[in-house]
């Protein structure tokens, strides 16, 4: 069956889009991430069926990097395969990112921020997915090695070349942010947007880089906002669901990570979550949403019907003061 895409996907009512920092760029509230389950390990019609229900909810973004997978470059073939029978009609509707930093091949070219590397990585990742050209690309790691003006340059030549249309950074702290931002200022290439982790269990953002982010008039999208599944009834169980990314091989959440702390606060936040009718991952989602800097909150899904819970967030962004205390006393209670 051919796929067309639900009539109604940008009705009002639905998702809700911001504007990236002081760019011309518009972001869904919801961006759906391929770290996990887009891999060659994963079933693929499960893969395909989670970007054809995301895009059918008006999550316009899907956001890549060239070692997603496993094995690594394998979910940017999936985005590929599913470009190719599905999507590819609506590609000036997509906002297609990925990223390069992290080790992709041996020697001396594979990983961290040289221009040689990323410029590589660029071309291999747009073969792998079919594409011509990028929504945005990233430097996904700064590099203590590499001058910033050589992985911002790159950035910037990037951008001319016709291979992305917008550059960003991640997991920048905000000094580093700060002058990379003016680097690309300088360069003609403005730095639209930073992907750094937060959630209600990671909040390192909160201490400086939002400060930077907002100065500098750059998007903020948020990685991990749900701690890879913590921030939702996942675990509420009691036990470690066998399909969960806690109970997989190559996870990146452990066992170890859910703890009875952990478990106890998310029961707690649950009945805020209830009180305002919201499940606990859009309660987790609306919370990094608050600040107004935030463009989006990049979720990841194991099925299609996570991603229809989690861009529920869109009905109900708004907190009360009271709601923001209480959450900031769950968060804040020693075990
Ligand atoms: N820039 C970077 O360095 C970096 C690093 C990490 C991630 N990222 C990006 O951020 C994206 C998201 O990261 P993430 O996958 O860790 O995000 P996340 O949204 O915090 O966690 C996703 C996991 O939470 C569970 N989940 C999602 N929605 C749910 C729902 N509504 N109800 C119950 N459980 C739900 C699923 O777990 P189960 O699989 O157990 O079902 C899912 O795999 C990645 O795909 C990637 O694009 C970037």
């Amino acid at each position: 069956m051919v796929y067309v895409a639900s009539e109604n996907r940008y009705e009002a009512g639905g998702m809700v889009y911001r504007r990236c920092g002081r760019s011309g760029l518009k972001l869904p509230v919801v961006s759906l991430g391929l770290w996990h389950n887009f891999g060659g390990v994963d079933v693929y019609e499960n893969a395909r069926a989670m970007l054809r229900r995301a895009f059918d909810l008006g999550v316009t973004h899907f956001d890549l990097a060239n070692n997603y997978g496993p094995p690594a470059g394998s979910a940017e073939e999936t985005l590929g395969k599913v470009m190719a029978q599905d999507l590819a009609p609506y590609r000036d509707e997509l906002i297609i990112s990925s990223k390069a930093g992290y080790w992709m091949w041996n020697g001396p070219y594979g990983e961290w921020g040289s221009r040689k590397y990323l410029i590589a990585s660029l071309d291999q990742s747009l073969k792998r997915m079919g594409l011509d050209y990028v929504d945005i690309f990233y430097s996904h790691r700064p590099d203590p090695e590499t001058p910033l003006e050589e992985t911002m340059g790159a950035l910037d030549a990037i951008v001319r070349s016709g291979r992305a249309l917008y550059v960003g950074i991640s997991n920048y702290s905000p000094e580093q942010t700060r002058r990379a931002a003016e680097i690309l200022a300088d360069l003609g290439t403005p730095c639209l947007i930073h992907q750094p982790s937060y959630s209600m269990f990671n909040r390192w953002v909160e201490d400086g880089l939002l400060d930077v982010l907002e100065e500098k008039g750059i998007g903020a999208i948020c990685f991990s906002p749900l701690a890879q599944g913590l921030l939702t009834n996942r675990y509420l169980g009691g036990e470690i669901p066998d399909d969960s990314r806690a109970a997989k091989p190559h996870g990146f959440l452990r066992p170890s990570h859910v703890t009875d702390e952990k478990l106890a606060k998310v029961r707690a936040l649950k009945q805020i979550a209830d009180a305002r009718g919201q499940t606990m991952a859009q309660l987790a989602l609306a919370w990094v949403l608050r600040h107004p800097i935030v463009t989006s909150a990049l979720v990841g899904a194991s099925r299609p019907a996570q991603i229809e819970d989690s861009v529920g967030v869109a009905a109900n962004l708004a907190f009360s003061d009271e709601e923001l205390a209480a959450i900031e006393t769950i968060l804040s209670e020693e075990a």
